[in-house]
Formats: C-alpha cells, sequence, structure tokens
C-alpha cells in the first residue's frame, strides 16, 4: 500500500476510534471518501501513475477505501447502541450531585460550647501568646528553675528562655499583671488556645493540643465555688445527672490542689472500656491559686483569693463525640470530619 495512504489510515481509525458522536464519525468518514476526500483525491491521481502499475495502485485504494467504510460502520454502530442507553438519555428526577459543605471540627464545636457554658456564668474569653517566655509559663507560675514539675512538661524552646507554652496557665500570670488596682481585684476569665509539649503522639496525646484555663479571684472566693462552678460546667456539657469528683493532686500553683473527675457519662458511672470500669473520668486539674502566685503579680494573697482550673478541650472533644485516639484531631481525613458540625 501507498506509504502516504497507510498513515493516514491509521490517523483516521485513531479519530473515529476516539470520536464520541455519530455527526463526528460521519464527517471523518467523509474527510477520506467525500467528493474532496483524500482517498477520492488519490483514486483520481491513478490518471498519473504509470499504466503498468495502475492495477496495482487501484486495488491498494480501493483496499483504503473499503477499510474507511469499515471502520466508520462499525463505529457508528457502537454508538448507536450507546445512545438508546445512558449517554443520550437524561433522567431529570436522578438526585444532583453532592456539594461538600465546610463544617466546624469537632475540637472547635466543643471549645465553643464548652466557652458558652462559663460565659453564662459570668466568666469572660481571654486569649494569651502561644509563644511565651520562662517568667509566664514557669516561674511566675511557682515553678522555679530545676523543678521537677519542669520534667513532666517536656518543653518545645525557640530561644534562650522563649518557649512555645505548655499549658495555658500562663494567661493567669497576663490577666493578674493586668489588672491596675490591685486593691479591688475581681477576676472570672477562662482563656481557651493550644499548648505544645514534646510528647510522643498515642491515643491520648499530641504534641499540638488545646487546654480551657479558668481563673477566678477575688475577696471571699472559696473551694466551695471551684467545686460548684465545675460541677454546673459538668451538667451543662454531660447532662443533669453526671457527678463530679474531686481528690487531692498536686501542681505547683495552687494549694490545695485538685484531680477533678465526672461520672463516666457513657455508662452512667457503671464501669466501661471509656472508663477503664472505674466509673469516673479525669477531665481537668484545678485548685485554689498559690499565695506565690498572687505575690508574682502584686496580688495581696491576705486580701484575695480564688481557684484556677485547667483542662484538655481533646479530652473532653473524645468523650464528648466517643473517639477513642486522639490523633483523629490532627490528621484533616475528610471522611472522620464529615461526622460533625
Ligand atoms: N496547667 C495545668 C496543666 O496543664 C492544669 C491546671 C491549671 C491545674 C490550673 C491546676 C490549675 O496540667
Amino acid at each position: 500500500m501507498d506509504g502516504d495512504l497507510e498513515t493516514r489510515l491509521k490517523l483516521l481509525a485513531h479519530q473515529i476510534d476516539v470520536a464520541k458522536t455519530a455527526e463526528e464519525v460521519r464527517l471523518l468518514v467523509n474527510s477520506a471518501l467525500g467528493s474532496k476526500g483524500w482517498v477520492t483525491d488519490a483514486l483520481t491521481a491513478i490518471k498519473t501513475v504509470h499504466p503498468s502499475e495502475r492495477k496495482a495502485y487501484g486495488q491498494a485504494v480501493n483496499e483504503v477505501k473499503a477499510k474507511v467504510k469499515e471502520i466508520g460502520d462499525a463505529k457508528a454502530a457502537a454508538l448507536g447502541k450507546a445512545a438508546t442507553s445512558a449517554d443520550e438519555y437524561l433522567d431529570i428526577t436522578l438526585p444532583g450531585a453532592d456539594i461538600l459543605m465546610g463544617r466546624l471540627h469537632p475540637v472547635t464545636l466543643v471549645y465553643r460550647r464548652i466557652c458558652e457554658i462559663f460565659i453564662g456564668m459570668g466568666f469572660t474569653v481571654v486569649e494569651g501568646p502561644e509563644i511565651e517566655d520562662e517568667y509566664h509559663n514557669f516561674e511566675a507560675l511557682n515553678i522555679p528553675a530545676n523543678h521537677p514539675a519542669r520534667d513532666d512538661m517536656d518543653t518545645f524552646y525557640l530561644g534562650a528562655g522563649v518557649l512555645l507554652r505548655t499549658h495555658t496557665s500562663p494567661v493567669q500570670i497576663r490577666t493578674m499583671e493586668a489588672i491596675e488596682d490591685k486593691d479591688d481585684v475581681l477576676i472570672r476569665i477562662i482563656s481557651p488556645g493550644n499548648a505544645y509539649r514534646r510528647d510522643k503522639p498515642d491515643r491520648t496525646h499530641t504534641s499540638m493540643f488545646s487546654q480551657v484555663e479558668g481563673l477566678m479571684i477575688g475577696k471571699d472566693v472559696t473551694f466551695a465555688h471551684l467545686n460548684g462552678i465545675l460541677s454546673q460546667f459538668a451538667r451543662s456539657l454531660f447532662g443533669p445527672s453526671v457527678k463530679t469528683r474531686l481528690r487531692p493532686d498536686f501542681f505547683p500553683f495552687v494549694e490545695p490542689g485538685a484531680e477533678v473527675a465526672i461520672s463516666c457519662p457513657l455508662c452512667g458511672g457503671q464501669g466501661c472500656p471509656t472508663c477503664k470500669k472505674s466509673g469516673w473520668i479525669e477531665i481537668l486539674g484545678a485548685g485554689m491559686v498559690h499565695p506565690n502566685v498572687l505575690r508574682a503579680v502584686n496580688i495581696d494573697p491576705e486580701r484575695f483569693q480564688g481557684f484556677a482550673f485547667g483542662m484538655g478541650i481533646e479530652r473532653v472533644a473524645m468523650l464528648y463525640y466517643q473517639i477513642d485516639d486522639m490523633r483523629l484531631f490532627f490528621e484533616n481525613d475528610v471522611e472522620f470530619l464529615k461526622r460533625f458540625g
């Protein structure tokens, strides 16, 4: 076969193969077999061929002609069949494609809920820097250098004396420092935000997490207020039958200090895998602000006192949404995130 014709045939076969409509196929076939088509031209050109080669030439061109027809007809038939099924059939009753809407992250949802509850009890939300100095993160909170409590909070240092805060407690210090009239102290704040520790990530630890700090200072603020506020908080978040339990614990910046647990909201305190069969789940640390902390911010501990607490938001969110791995909050898996909001 004439080399040129063979190349053209190959190209045309490919074009017909990928054609999507019968009309497209018709035009492609026509570009070869129509009155100005290249196969027609080749047939006309037989006059210019030497008489001894005309027979072979004519046969070759006719073969190409037959091939184009065959390919075109086969494709047209295939398209015709498809057309009667999906392609050209429009079912206007089918539901449209789902649009993926943005949603709030589960931690944000719980964070907002926690803030709402405390705002309802008269607390104000304040924020503090995530990049802190050692003084606000440790010293002013009664954690001097070499204090063993610093080991509990393996710290990301950014430079000498500068660090990523290991808890939200430095906001207590900044809030109390900012009080102008130290003869008239009344503070009721919560401070939500991120904190960082060099913890190895596992089901209950991530190196970035969030906390809500609480601080209430005034003339007659007592441990009973702390107990009442936290109990009310737990009932508001997890339901009216949830109980609160305070047990002694140690934090350098409070005295006395307490670990606060709630009765397991999943089993009602009966014991289940979530509460490790104990019926209780620890959700925060709290206590009466240590006199050294008040002294560090020039508040007279003889005249004013109060309480502080700190709770991990992811921990609460895990309980609230029954999630057993904290790392899920940070993986941005859309299928996981779609379950919330
Ligand atoms: N800052 C403490 C922590 O991160 C929590 C806490 C805050 C405990 C306030 C007592 C009072 O572990």
